[in-house]
């Protein structure tokens, strides 16, 4: 039995519910407006267990409380925790040695300063945790970097006292995503905007730039079976790439004798900017 925990049935949820009847899989679906969880007691319901909430807070303590339930989970807490939070996914990014904007972590606004100043404008600060382009802030100058740090650090939760300073990347006018399960990059969009945020929350428009339908190879089905990863890697291009390759060669799937084509194994100036990841 595979339990479906969410709250808002969107498109992609009824998509989901009839493939698992067309392919009779029974499920159930796990309400989270009403689930109920008895530390310290077996979980009464699925085999596995499927995240669609889309409220983190939510996911992070359904998952973990699962996985201490032992009920498998897609993803699995320790993913979602490193996956909701741009702090623990770009050292993870950066640990796994893929390039990830410079970026920088403080505890206090004067360090933030003196960070944004060493950093050189314009430069990016993000909430640690947060989606669809939300409380994103560019910084022009030293005024608007003294206003926001002074506005988050008093009108913000503990959260927006601990800063992420980034970079900015001067990218052409959208972001490639990638949707990746176990080792395999089964899709990916280009997000084009007109705004330098290029969510489609934020009228970005979302195109696509491939899909593979099936994994190639053994190794793709044991990725899929294994299904302890579903990620969606937002990439960054910068203007100036320093070879003539186009932007998405290295986002194309792997497969038999594709392994250069590796998502680890790219170079060549993209940035892997956020939630991620393999763990
Ligand atoms: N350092 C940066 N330089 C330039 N643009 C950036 C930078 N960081 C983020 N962006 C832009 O803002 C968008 C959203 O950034 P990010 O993915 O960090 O936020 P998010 O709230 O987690 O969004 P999502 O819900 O899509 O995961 C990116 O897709 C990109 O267009
Ligand atoms: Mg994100």
């Amino acid at each position: 039995m595979v339990g479906i925990l969410c709250s808002r049935i969107r498109v992609e949820e009824k998509a989901l519910f009839e493939a698992l009847r067309r392919r009779a899989i029974p499920f159930e679906r796990l309400d989270e407006d009403r689930i109920k969880f008895a530390i310290g007691s077996p979980f009464p319901h699925a085999g596995v267990v499927l995240d669609r909430s889309i409220h983190h807070g939510r996911s992070l303590y359904a998952l973990t409380l699962l996985n201490v339930a032992r009920v498998p989970t897609v993803n699995r807490a320790k993913v979602a925790r490193i996956c909701g939070d741009k702090i623990l996914t770009t050292a993870a990014l950066a640990r796994a040695g893929l390039p990830v904007p410079r970026t920088v972590v403080t505890f206090t606004r004067e360090a933030a300063l003196e960070a944004i100043e060493a950093m050189g404008y314009p430069v990016v600060l993000k909430p640690m945790v947060g989606s669809w382009g939300r409380l994103l802030a560019k910084i022009n100058d030293r005024d608007a970097a003294e206003a926001v740090l002074e506005h988050k650090e008093t009108l913000g939760s503990y959260q927006h006292g601990i800063f992420y300073i980034q970079e900015y990347v001067n990218k052409p006018q959208r972001d490639i995503r990638a949707i990746v399960v176990g080792d395999q990059t089964i899709g990916a969009i280009y997000r084009s905007s007109d705004h330098w945020i290029t969510n489609t929350a934020r009228n970005g428009r979302a195109r696509w730039r491939f899909s593979l339908r099936r994994p190639a190879g053994a190794r793709g089905r044991a990725a899929g079976q294994r299904a302890q990863l579903h990620a969606r890697i937002p990439w960054l291009h910068g203007r100036d790439r320093p070879s003539g390759r186009r932007p998405c060669d290295r986002l194309r799937p792997a497969g038999r004798g594709n392994r250069s084509r590796r998502l680890t194994s790219h170079r060549n100036g993209a940035y892997c900017s956020g939630q991620q990841v393999h763990t």
